[in-house]
């Protein structure tokens, strides 16, 4: 047998180095080492319930398996280069703590096709877990400086124009709602991790009696993959929480995005605490939202990650293909960086001073409630289409006058349009605009604290699957 081919009868030749160095997965596979020891506990239990092997070598499986757990979990674990991954790695150390002809049983009726299947399943079910607690945090800090701000009023904006009048709470609870949807996306991918591909084998399933439904039992999964051959060559509950991840990371981005812009001079809506903020080297004026910055800036390579998997995918044949191998490098980046973003942001958002006078002066200007000027001859009988063009005329009188809709008297808006009530004025003040706006899912203010309760109410709710 050559001395790098633990399996190789077959083989006369040792692998080149070369070779040895560019098929390993070793450095990824540190993140499913946990998991791929889980799930051969689970396999060696069946196997000996199943008198597939002896209860005593089952045993010996079994405690050997929980003490590379244990080194594993310390640091201790020999991890050896020369073997290729994670589960022949895992199966020499078994062997030389329990013996070779023991530990040698282990992979009865399993193949590492369906076993690193398994074994990225368990992951995805751990860190999906841990996303979505950080989801949840991300989304109470958005509803803590929500409530703090239902009384803030701010420009709403299309175009980045001026738009309409909002509540800042209104905004905020905008992001949650994304990131509540992301919560979402999570779980519906983790609905499809949670069935046990073991006992597909290399691609025909097993000769051996096996229990498959035991082993998905152990683990906690919810039941067996339907198809041996689907099994191991599955990868779309990757791409299912690659999809998730890349779409969290573009809300991400449009939150980040705006931290950036309203912390400039020229909007001046908030502060980012010193902590969250960095200098330059040589301006020393400079107070830069970094934080915010590079989140935006991660969001490109999480793409990235996601498009590379889709490639990889794209026209493979059946069944598994080494390529297959490449589908976890940008998974593993894709959630890792996905989660920084998210505890960083989650940080961020209570460290934000929101200026409260700045979001109010810039109600002044901009004409945000011309609308509710039109909306007002709406209500006097006027069509909305001739409403918009009278309001338009008024509004283009105001800018070649430099004034503004809060300048005008009601004798000068009668001058466009007989309609106008004796109220008309009080329909272009902002707290009126806003509380106008009762229906669901609107800005005023009932409908803010309801859309408040509701979240924090769902927050509340256990995190499942
Ligand atoms: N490292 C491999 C992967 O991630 C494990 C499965 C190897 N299977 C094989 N037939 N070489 O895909």
């Amino acid at each position: 047998m050559a001395a790098n081919k633990p399996w190789g009868g077959r083989f006369s030749q040792a692998t080149d180095q070369v070779v040895e160095t560019f098929t390993s997965s070793i450095e990824g596979d540190r993140n499913i080492a946990v998991d791929d020891v889980e799930g051969s506990i689970a396999h060696a239990r069946m196997l000996a319930e199943c008198g597939i092997i002896s209860e005593e070598d089952g045993e010996q499986m079994v405690l050997g398996l929980q003490k590379i757990r244990v080194e594993l979990e310390d640091g201790s674990f020999p991890w050896d280069a020369r073997l290729e991954d994670v589960h022949m790695n895992v199966e020499r150390r078994l062997a030389a703590l329990i013996g070779d002809a023991t530990a040698g049983r282990l992979h009865t009726a399993r193949s590492r096709n369906d076993q690193v299947a398994l074994d990225v399943r368990l992951f995805l079910r751990r860190r999906l877990g841990e996303i979505t607690e950080l989801l949840a945090r991300l989304e109470r800090a958005l509803l803590d400086q929500a409530r703090q701000h239902v009384d803030t009023l701010m420009p709403g904006y299309t175009h980045l124009q001026r738009g309409q009048p909002v509540r800042l709470a209104h905004h905020l609870l905008a992001y949650r709602e994304m990131f509540a949807r992301d919560r979402g996306r999570v779980r519906d991918a983790l609905s499809r991790c949670s069935a046990s591909p073991l006992g597909s084998g290399a691609l025909a399933g097993t000769p051996h009696p096996v229990n498959r439904a035991r082993v998905a039992a152990l683990l906690g999964l919810n039941g067996v993959t339907p198809n041996s051959m689907d099994a191991v060559a599955d990868r779309d509950h990757l791409l299912e929480v690659m999809s998730a991840s890349a779409i969290s990371m573009v809300h991400l981005s449009r939150l980040a995005e705006e931290l950036v812009l309203f912390s400039t001079a020229e909007f001046g809506f908030i502060e980012i605490a010193d902590a969250f903020t960095t200098g330059s080297s040589m301006m020393p004026q400079k107070k830069n939202p970094d934080v915010a910055e590079l989140v935006r800036g991660k969001t490109g390579r999480v793409i990235g990650d996601l498009v590379a998997l889709l490639v990889t995918l794209k026209a493979l044949p059946m069944t598994y293909n080494r390529d297959l191998q490449e589908d976890k490098p940008p998974l593993y980046d894709s959630l890792a960086t996905w989660s920084a973003c998210l505890e960083v942001t989650a940080r961020m958002i209570p460290a934000i001073t929101f200026k409260k006078e700045r979001l109010r002066q810039a109600l002044d200007q901009g004409f945000v409630t011309a609308t509710e000027l039109a909306d007002h001859l709406v209500t006097r009988g006027v069509p909305f289409r001739d409403a918009h063009g009278v309001v338009g005329r008024i509004v283009a009188h105001c800018v070649a006058e430099q004034k503004v809709l809060a300048d005008l008297s009601l004798a000068e808006l009668r001058r466009f349009h007989p309609q106008f009530g004796d109220d008309a004025l009080e329909w272009i003040e902002v707290e009126r605009a806003v509380e106008r706006r009762q229906v669901p899912g609107g800005p005023a203010k009932a409908r803010v604290l309801e859309a408040l309760a509701l979240a924090e109410a769902e927050l509340k709710e256990p995190v499942h699957e």
